[in-house]
């Protein structure tokens, strides 16, 4: 396989840390992103424990101009990236008639326009290398909608609608645009809904347990390989059969 450069972004999540041991059992060189320091750097030296070297950079994807500095000091170090997985992404979970504009404002710079932050500046050098492949990890709850989730729901939903986009401008240009939308996987995101709500949810899922980020991660490294060129545009759930809708 040809080893290649790799952005993911939110690396020291559940789901982000499997899919850079993926990525990286495959030889790419894999880098990430922290917005804080010390946890970055732990995180950084546990991987380097598994014989994984991840570059960290600091970046937030909320901010447009941090993205083009993370990207620059990504590009002068490992090469043009060429694998892109917007993987970022956090919760504040509320009814929507108690949401704060904050809330929402929060969910959507850091799942949705993270979006263009980090694929912005990437795009233009897949296009001229005519090869790339982007993955973005949205959510069970971007397809199904989610009681106390109104701002995650919509940035989820939202960045298929900028994959299926990306997926038809691009494809011209060798570049691979696909969405993974994982249902609940036991990660420190989902742990911290409240246990009685969580036990619920889980009842709910066919399969019988949350999902593990592995089972996440085998699937995006997927669509990076060059096998999966003629896949583009699709939305993959994984979810334990949790919700089955087109
Ligand atoms: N369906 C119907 N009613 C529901 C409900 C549901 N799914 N969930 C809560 N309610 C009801 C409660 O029974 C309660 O009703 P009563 O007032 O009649 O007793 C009412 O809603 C409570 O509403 P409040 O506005 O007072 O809400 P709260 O402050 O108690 O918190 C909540 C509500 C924040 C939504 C909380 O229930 C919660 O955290 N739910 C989990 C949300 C969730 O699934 N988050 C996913 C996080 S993980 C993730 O996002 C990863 C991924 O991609 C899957």
């Amino acid at each position: 396989m040809t080893q290649r450069t790799a952005l993911v972004t939110g690396g020291t999540g559940g789901i982000g840390t499997a899919i850079i041991r993926y990525l990286a059992g495959q030889g790419h060189r894999v880098a990430s992103n922290f917005r804080d320091a010390e946890k970055g750097e732990r995180w950084r030296k546990a991987m380097a424990d598994e014989g994984i070297d991840v570059l960290m950079v600091p970046g937030d994807v909320s901010e447009p101009g941090s993205c083009v500095d993370m990207i620059k000091t990504i590009e002068d170090k490992l090469g043009p990236v060429d694998i892109l997985v917007n993987n970022a992404g956090i919760t504040r979970d509320s009814t929507f008639h108690k949401m704060s504009y904050q809330q929402w404002i929060d969910v959507v710079n850091t799942n949705l326009n993270a979006c263009f932050n980090v694929t912005r500046p990437v795009i233009e050098g897949m296009r001229a290398r005519k090869w790339g492949r982007i993955v973005q990890i949205s959510s069970i709850n971007g397809q199904k909608g989610q009681y106390g989730q109104a701002n995650y729901a919509a940035a989820k939903a939202g960045m298929h609608g900028f994959t299926i986009s990306l997926a038809q401008e691009n494809a011209k240009f060798g570049i691979t645009v696909n969405t993974v939308s994982p249902g609940y996987v036991g990660t420190d995101m989902v742990m911290a809904v409240p246990e009685e709500v969580r036990e619920k949810i889980v009842a709910q899922i066919p399969v019988g347990r949350l999902g593990k980020p592995e089972e996440i991660a085998h699937a995006v490294a997927f669509f990076t390989t060059d096998q999966a060129s003629w896949i583009t545009g699709a939305n993959l759930a994984i979810n334990g059969g949790h919700y089955m809708g087109w």
